[in-house]
């Protein structure tokens, strides 16, 4: 289950209405850059780094190795359900996740202000310096919290260069070594308890057919490889980023399902083609509460883009949509949907490639008639009102797979479900 556009889709809410009936919630790639809120009962619960999963007793929610943990948020996220009477202890942590040291939060936020006005306007997290260390073999993995010696010669050899770099590029004081070790190993007890070999316990749950759900953070658009590049996230939210960030197959894999909510969003720079900057778009901001999880920052808002939606089907393989706040767009007399672009004068069917053409991309509209009922406690497609109906069958044929599910609220129980997911 993965985001269909720019991220905050309502994952949260899709991922903790399957989690009653699956055995394992994974998150595969990301960190505590992601935010969900959940809404069970009336308690809500704000998640950046646990799977949703966490939420629902029967589950067992998994931390992949393609995740990157930021050990303080980590654990205060889990004192905090604690205190509110949540069992946390089935969570299980990959041993080779990277972890979020605290330099890396450092250069995240000194390498943003450097760029000024070209920044990409990331949550400031550590997601990219630590997902650049992976790949450039300096990071820190869970597992070396464990050795002390393996640690402090890692930490050494990851700041070898970035002290030269805080100091000499970016003016800042050196970071001791002994400091990071120190406070690095001072997580290694609090952790233990869930360290495990994830990719072996969720091969041998696929084995005995347990149902296994992987929880995409951020969304396709934010893929490093697929979205809109170089204002995306450091990891692959999309589908393939559940078979390397939790070490599963592709033949594994029977279910793909986007989460698509019914108008647009965004947070942090980069281009969106049906952003709106009128009371519209104010209206969306203040009815669909778009304001990040994660960072409380305001969220860009637009109408509904069938361009992305389409290009989400094709780079997932999508099998499925869950469409989620429906119930947002109540009392528009028509609403406009994006059914392609004017570039430079052209009508284009497909995302274009090339990041200039995206930037240039303006919507090419149609509009469909909107519904002035309540839709808040439909239960089955049919009690929806026809021009909602027509709406969501309106997406999903310029979408390409099959709308199974519909949000018309925040609650759990606010979603018809028209096809089982499971
Ligand atoms: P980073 O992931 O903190 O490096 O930020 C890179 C880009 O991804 C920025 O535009 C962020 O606003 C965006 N981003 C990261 N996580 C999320 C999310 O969970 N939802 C929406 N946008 C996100």
């Amino acid at each position: 289950m993965l985001g269909a556009q720019w991220g905050d889709e309502g994952k949260g809410k899709a991922t903790d209405l399957l989690g009653g009936s699956v055995d394992y919630v994974v998150r595969y790639q990301g960190g505590n850059n992601a935010g969900h809120t959940v809404v069970v009962g009336d308690q809500k619960y704000a998640l950046h780094l646990l799977p949703s999963g966490i939420l629902s007793p029967g589950c067992t929610p998994v931390i992949g190795n393609g995740v990157v943990v930021d050990p303080s948020v980590l654990l205060s996220e889990l004192s905090g359900l604690n205190e509110r009477g949540v069992d946390t202890s089935k969570l299980l942590i990959s041993g080779n996740a990277h972890i979020i040291t605290s330099y890396n939060v450092t250069v995240d936020k000194v390498s943003e202000r450097f760029l000024g006005k070209r920044k990409i306007g990331t949550t400031g997290r550590g997601i990219g310096p630590t997902y650049a260390d992976k790949i450039n073999r300096v990071g820190i993995r869970v597992q070396d919290l464990y050795d002390e010696s393996i640690l402090t010669q890692k930490v050494e050899a990851a700041l070898d260069v970035k002290n030269q770099m805080l100091t000499k590029f970016y003016n800042r004081r050196a970071i001791a070594v002994e400091q990071v070790v120190e406070e690095l190993l001072g997580y290694a007890d609090k952790l233990a308890p869930y360290v495990a070999d994830t990719v072996l316990v969720l091969n041998q749950a696929l084995e005995q057919d347990k149902v296994v759900l992987f929880e995409g953070g951020q969304g396709t658009l934010l893929d490093i490889d697929h979205g809109t590049y170089p204002f995306v996230t450091s990891s692959n939210p999309t589908a393939g980023g559940a078979c390397t960030g939790a070490g599963v197959g592709p033949t594994k894999i029977s279910r793909v399902i986007g989460i698509l909510k019914a108008y647009t969003t965004r947070v942090g720079a980069g281009p969106f083609p049906t952003e709106l900057f009128d009371e519209d778009g104010e209206a969306l901001r203040r009815i669909g509460g778009e304001r990040g999880v994660t960072t409380g920052r305001d969220r860009r808002c637009g109408w509904f883009d069938a361009v992305i939606a389409r290009y989400a089907t094709r780079v997932n393989g999508l099998t499925d949509f869950f469409l989620t706040k429906l119930d947002v767009l109540t009392g528009w007399e028509q609403i406009p949907v994006c059914v392609a672009y004017e570039i430079d004068g052209k009508r284009v069917e497909e995302l274009p490639y090339s990041q200039s053409d995206f930037h240039h991309a303006k919507p090419v509209y149609e509009m469909l008639p909107g519904w002035s009922e309540d839709i808040s406690k439909a239960k089955s497609f049919s009690d929806l009102p026809k021009n909602a109906q027509a709406y969501v069958k309106a997406l999903e044929e310029m979408s390409g797979a099959p709308i199974s599910a519909i949000g018309v609220g925040p609650g759990r129980d606010e979603t018809i479900e028209i096809n089982s997911f499971l």
